[in-house]
């Protein structure tokens, strides 16, 4: 099954003799529980393709469909509701809450929503993610290690559509980061979740199930690693 479909997708910033085309006519879909890892040089058009694809930012062309819907046919408050239920977006630098707890943070997005947390999702993403001892600490209280499980465990509240992560493991140390990958992977194989990462490491990459690289802000190789 297709979650996502992206069709002549271009982003340029500015205007006139300053105008950067950070993006341009990028095309693929993806399919249901697929792995997939971007690279490419800095400057090629990374963040700002994961960024549309997960309705952070609206594109100068092009479309964007996931699970069917064209996301930019809807308008701000819709795009809005769209992301928080359907996203969950990673960065390098957590964005978490300072003054939240980490439950607090992991359950943001539902409430945001006037939803009511599932309890047995959220005890077994926290159980996964051995975060139990730590549910009513704050994010400084946290190692970085720690810090990024908690925003996965943000990122799965909601169950989303894709799981996008900006260089997830780009602050961590090898330790720490190959915990996350493999913790990204488990949540990729068990529950089936789309997952799509951009990160610089090629170990990373070279356990996706497919490799897209960026140049330019063009697709420049598109390989599947393991159909
Ligand atoms: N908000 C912005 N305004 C203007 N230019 C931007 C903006 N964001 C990114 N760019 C430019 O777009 C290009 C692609 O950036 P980005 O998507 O961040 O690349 P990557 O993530 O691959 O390093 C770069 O030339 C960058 O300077
Ligand atoms: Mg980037």
């Amino acid at each position: 099954m297709e979650i996502l479909k992206i069709e002549h997708l271009s982003k340029i910033y500015g205007k006139g003799e300053t105008a950067v085309t950070a993006l341009n006519d990028v095309s693929f879909t993806v399919k249901k529980g697929e792995f997939i890892a971007i690279i490419g040089p800095s400057g090629s058009g990374k963040s700002t393709l994961l960024h549309l694809l997960g309705g952070v930012d609206r594109p100068t062309r092009g479309k964007v469909f996931v699970d069917k819907t064209d996301i930019y046919d809807l308008n701000e408050t819709q795009l809005a509701v769209f992301r928080r239920r359907q996203i969950g977006l990673i960065y390098q630098f957590y964005n978490l809450i300072p003054v939240l707890t980490v439950k607090e943070n992991m359950t943001l997005p539902l409430l945001l929503d006037g939803h009511q947390v599932n309890q047995e999702h959220f005890n077994k993403v926290v159980q996964v993610l051995g975060l139990q001892d730590r549910l009513g600490h704050l994010p400084n209280q946290l190692s970085g290690g720690q810090q990024q499980r908690v925003s996965i465990g943000r990122a799965l509240m909601n169950q989303p559509a894709l799981m996008l992560a900006d260089e997830p493991t780009g602050n961590l140390d090898s330790k720490n980061s190959k915990e996350i990958v493999d913790l990204l992977k488990l949540f990729n194989k068990t529950y089936n979740q789309t997952l799509i990462i951009i990160t610089h490491d090629e170990r990373i990459a070279l356990q996706a199930d497919r490799i897209i690289t960026i140049e330019d802000g063009r697709i420049q190789k598109d390989e599947v690693i393991r159909p």
